[in-house]
């Protein structure tokens, strides 16, 4: 058995100009508004994982059930010595869980933070020393292109992209078509078998739906309000988060959640030479989590390129497992 190493690469480069241009444009537009992105800073991503265990966040103890219940056939679908591209890693706790089933011919984590994968792949190492992995720097949500090498290998498996935890959700129908088209053109490149797997999260009664982004712990709330203190380091504005107020709705329209800060006095934020005055009740419109339907999101796969699908769910069809290819 040979003992591998992770190896890795950073594909793009956070300039915090970018970054604070960015933030600027979106405090100082007539309706505020700034990227879910920003959350996760070091405490947003411990607020996150914090929300997964709330009982009223059903999505992640969904997923689990579908993967408890239909592993088996899940597993069918995943290729033998396949190239696994996991996107948004993280932890990369969820496709390590899948291993045993099915071991990868190569571990490719992908997510927008290179440091958080580092520590992560060196730990999972040790417990698959001959799986090799690779940890991926990407801002996926603008382009999945990989170095050079690494795509010429990943060409030559069949390519099994992973994109579970319903985050398609966080990118707008345009984003998302964007996105799965990338996807399936990589999977295309891959040999026989390729495909996604990908975790969705479904329409359903506005209560649930509600309560799911505004728990009574409040830690939905920290988790909004925190993306102030955030904004506040990136680019130096002076947010109190006393100030504001978490508010979570279904926009039934739209077919999505949207998470609001609504400023409970009228406060004026600077940042060096600059300043924005807010009304009391005015918002910043800080995330949208869309929720699909089965036939909607089947389409949307197949306008992306996915000419094949299907699909595992809960009993009361709160979310669901696709597999496109
Ligand atoms: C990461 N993403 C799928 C979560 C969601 O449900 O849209 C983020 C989140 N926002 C509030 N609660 C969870």
């Amino acid at each position: 058995m040979t003992q591998q190493t992770p190896s890795f690469h950073l594909t793009f480069n956070l300039d915090p100009r970018v970054v604070a241009a960015e933030l600027e444009k979106g405090l100082t537009a007539t309706h505020a508004h700034c990227s879910p992105k920003y959350f996760y800073n070091a405490l947003g991503s411990t607020l996150f994982e914090a929300i997964t265990h709330l009982p009223e966040y059903y999505p992640t103890r969904t997923e689990a059930s579908i993967f408890a219940e239909h592993g088996s056939e899940i597993h069918q679908c995943i290729p033998q010595q396949a190239a696994w591209l996991d996107l948004g890693a993280g932890s990369c706790q969820k496709a390590a869980s899948l291993f045993s089933g099915t071991a990868p011919g190569v571990y490719v984590a992908v997510d927008i933070s290179l440091d958080y994968l580092t520590d992560t792949l060196i730990n999972l190492q040790r417990s698959h020393p001959s799986v090799k992995m690779v940890g991926v720097g990407m801002d996926f949500s603008a382009s999945l292109n990989f170095p050079a090498a690494l795509a010429t290998q990943l060409t030559q498996h069949p390519i099994f992209a992973f994109y579970p935890g319903s985050s398609l959700g966080n990118f707008t129908p345009t984003e998302s078509l964007g996105f799965l088209n990338r996807v399936a053109s990589v999977c295309q490149q891959g040999q026989a078998g390729s495909g996604l797997l990908i975790g969705i999260d479904l329409v359903k009664s506005v209560e649930i739906l509600e309560r799911a982004y505004d728990d009574d712990l409040g830690v939905t709330a920290a988790f909004n309000l925190n993306v102030l203190r955030h904004i506040n380091t990136l680019l130096g504005t002076d947010f109190d988060v006393c100030d504001w107020q978490h508010k979570a709705l279904f926009n039934v329209a739209e077919s999505r959640i949207e998470m609001h800060l609504v400023a409970r006095r009228a406060v004026t934020i600077s940042w060096g030479e600059r300043s924005r005055t807010f009304r009391a009740g005015e918002a910043i419109h800080t995330e949208n989590s869309y929720k699909w339907t089965i036939p909607n999101f089947t389409a949307l796969l197949k306008k992306a390129g996915f000419a094949h699908t299907q699909y595992w769910t809960d009993p009361q069809a709160q979310y669901a497992l696709f597999w496109a290819y």
